[in-house]
């Protein structure tokens, strides 16, 4: 018998909870044990659901049961979380976790205690919700040459953005949609700003170079300020518009970023829409690998929890546990990125364009100029539009390709 305590009973707590009790055959087939889920701990108490009489109040109840072998934290949020995560692997339990946030920041602390203590730590749920892209990253990839990591890590803002090209609607009227459905907080600033993509591509980031990012040195745009001009001109020339974690190796390191790119219809993140999410790796020689599905929700996010407690309960320690450490070592200067640019500017024509930015693809005329660059870095970019800004124009967008 395995025994577990899962912390917050919230959608993921609970999504866990279900997904042991109904498929409680197919789980002990594949982990060779029975579960017994014996403590929840939340600050409510739940009367009428099933698992009422499991429910505790006091995290070190869990603690000091050495009955329990592994601890499900779906609390989110870093605190407590990251106190309690240091206490079970501490204790000697494994620790599974749905939590982005927490990984992202202390993600190396854990994987370390979790070595020095002879138990797990794993993360399946906090990328991709219900994808496994974790697990095939360290156990399947490593060998390869990877050049880039890229997903739609978001599912709300990849809505929001279908949205917005499904039906012509504005950013706002797009986000309220999103929030009627659900799929949106009622404060969405940490999706739409591009927060919890940021602490993604960080984790993927980690799964390749070894290194975890702080992450106010990954650089972060959100999808505030795509206009419904931008999607229309988008459209025009048969581009779509994704918010991308992204993770390029050069030469010189990496460049990780959040930012809306427009994609063409060659590639295959460009298909992804409504709240799907997918993460792309290309490397060689492999090639190009996509990873596909849901990233949010309850039976998803079970499905990558109690996935990760079938392989510790399988095999513990023996699966290639990852070793990272917190730096910056691995990254180079953003300016020096490299892209096509999508530009839309008011108050100056095609002339000034032209002056300023050599031939570039016109898209649109008219009240705004709407254009597209040949490959140019940050630093050209940003300079350009200071040299249209002193021509009189207004920039009203920009957006890079890839
Ligand atoms: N808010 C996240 C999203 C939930 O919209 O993708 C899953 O991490």
């Amino acid at each position: 018998m395995t025994n577990i305590a899962i912390l917050g009973f919230g959608v993921v707590g609970g999504g866990v909870a279900d997904l042991i009790t109904n498929n409680s055959y197919q789980v002990a087939r594949l982990g060779g044990d029975d579960i017994r889920i014996k403590y929840i701990l939340d600050l409510r108490d739940f009367p009428d659901s099933p698992f009422a009489d499991r429910v505790v109040h006091d995290f070190d109840i869990i603690l000091s049961d050495n009955e329990v072998d592994c601890v499900i934290e779906a609390m989110g949020g870093s605190h407590p979380a990251y106190e309690y995560t240091v206490a079970a692997l501490k204790a000697g339990k494994s620790v599974i976790t749905s939590n982005k946030e927490v990984v992202a920041r202390f993600g190396d602390e854990f994987l370390a205690l979790a070595r020095e203590n002879g138990v797990c730590y794993r993360f399946e749920a906090a990328v991709g919700g219900g994808i496994p892209v974790i697990s095939p990253m360290i156990s399947c990839v490593g060998q390869n040459k990877i050049r880039e990591v890229r997903g739609i890590l978001n599912g709300t803002t990849n809505y929001i953005l279908t949205k917005m090209f499904s039906f012509g609607a504005s950013f706002e009227e797009s986000l309220k949609d999103a929030q009627d459905k659900g799929y949106a907080e009622r404060n969405p600033d940490a999706d739409v700003l591009g927060i919890d993509a940021c602490r993604k591509i960080a984790i993927l980031t980690a799964l390749v170079s070894g290194e975890l990012l702080p992450t106010d040195r990954i650089h972060t745009e959100g999808i505030t300020s795509i206009r419904k001009e931008d999607v229309l001109n988008a459209a025009k020339v048969g581009l779509s518009i994704k918010l991308l974690g992204r993770c390029v190796i050069g030469d010189k390191g990496m460049q990780v970023m959040v930012a809306p790119f427009m994609l063409g219809s060659d590639s295959p993140l460009s298909s992804v829409s409504g709240v799907y999410n997918a993460v792309e790796i290309i490397g060689e020689p492999i090639g190009n690998v996509m990873f596909y599905g849901q990233g949010a929700g309850a039976g998803a996010t079970a499905s990558a929890v109690v996935g990760d407690l079938m392989q510790i309960m399988r095999s513990g320690r023996s699966y290639a546990e990852p070793v990272w450490t917190r730096g910056t070592d691995g990254i180079c200067n953003f300016a020096d990125f490299e892209a096509r640019q999508y530009i839309a500017i008011c108050g100056a024509d095609r002339g000034a364009v032209e002056k300023v930015f050599g031939s570039a693809q016109v898209i649109s005329e008219g009240e705004e100029t709407a254009f597209i660059t040949g490959i140019i870095s940050e630093k050209t970019a940003q300079e350009g539009i200071k040299s249209l800004e002193r021509l009189g124009a207004t920039v009203k967008s920009r957006i890079r390709l890839i």
